[in-house]
């Protein structure tokens, strides 16, 4: 594998968004990074995902929804812990919803597939971003699950918010796992 290859698919790592600061990626980087997710395989070209930015305009909306999921699972959760749930949404320069669509009229393609197709768009986003020097980050929790994220996105019945993607320029560093060996993952049948 060529040098560049090699450093930038076993070069990105996870960062977390809380380590995402200014500046993100301009208007050209930022597309450059989008136009990666269309690479992506996809059986029956049915591009099963698309992304939504979150821009600074709406971080305040998406905060209320992370603090109001909070508040529905632990009525207990201390004004801290509700005012951090809110101020997650403000991370990071770029904030990307992945959202799988799982829409179509054939049952050819199954869920599984089209959300390995989604995996790969994410991977095409996250090696981009890399490559333009950001660091870049992927974020779930149970709001993702709720009705409030469902409606402020207004997600249609066939499709599912599958994770966040925070990518911004790395403000702390630390040190990325131990990848697993391959004989962790590798067999000969
Ligand atoms: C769908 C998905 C959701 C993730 N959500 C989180 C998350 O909520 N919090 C987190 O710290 N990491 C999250 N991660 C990132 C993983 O923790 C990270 O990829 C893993 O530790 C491997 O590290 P690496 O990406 O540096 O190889 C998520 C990864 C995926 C694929």
């Amino acid at each position: 594998m060529n040098e560049f290859a090699e450093k930038l698919i076993h070069g990105r790592v996870h960062v977390s968004p809380k380590r995402l600061g200014d500046p993100g990626p301009d208007a050209s980087q930022k597309n450059q990074i989008l136009l990666a997710a269309n690479a992506a395989p996809d059986h029956g070209r049915m591009m099963p995902w698309r992304f939504v930015e979150i821009g600074k305009g709406s971080r305040d909306a998406l905060g209320e929804v992370f603090h109001q999921c909070l508040f529905d699972r632990d009525q207990n959760a201390t004004h801290t812990q509700l005012q951090e749930a809110r101020e997650k949404a403000l991370r990071g320069p770029l904030l990307l919803l992945a959202v799988a669509n799982y829409a179509g009229d054939t049952n050819e393609i199954s869920k599984e597939e089209k959300l390995v197709s989604l995996g790969c768009a994410i991977q095409n986003i996250l090696l981009s971003a890399y490559a333009l020097g950001f660091g870049s980050g992927l974020s779930s929790g149970k709001a993702l699950q709720s009705p409030g994220l469902r409606n402020l996105f207004n997600l249609a019945i066939h499709e599912d918010p599958i994770c966040f993607i925070t990518i911004g320029t790395v403000t702390q560093n630390k040190p990325g796992r131990i990848r697993p060996s391959l004989s962790d993952y590798h067999s000969i049948f």
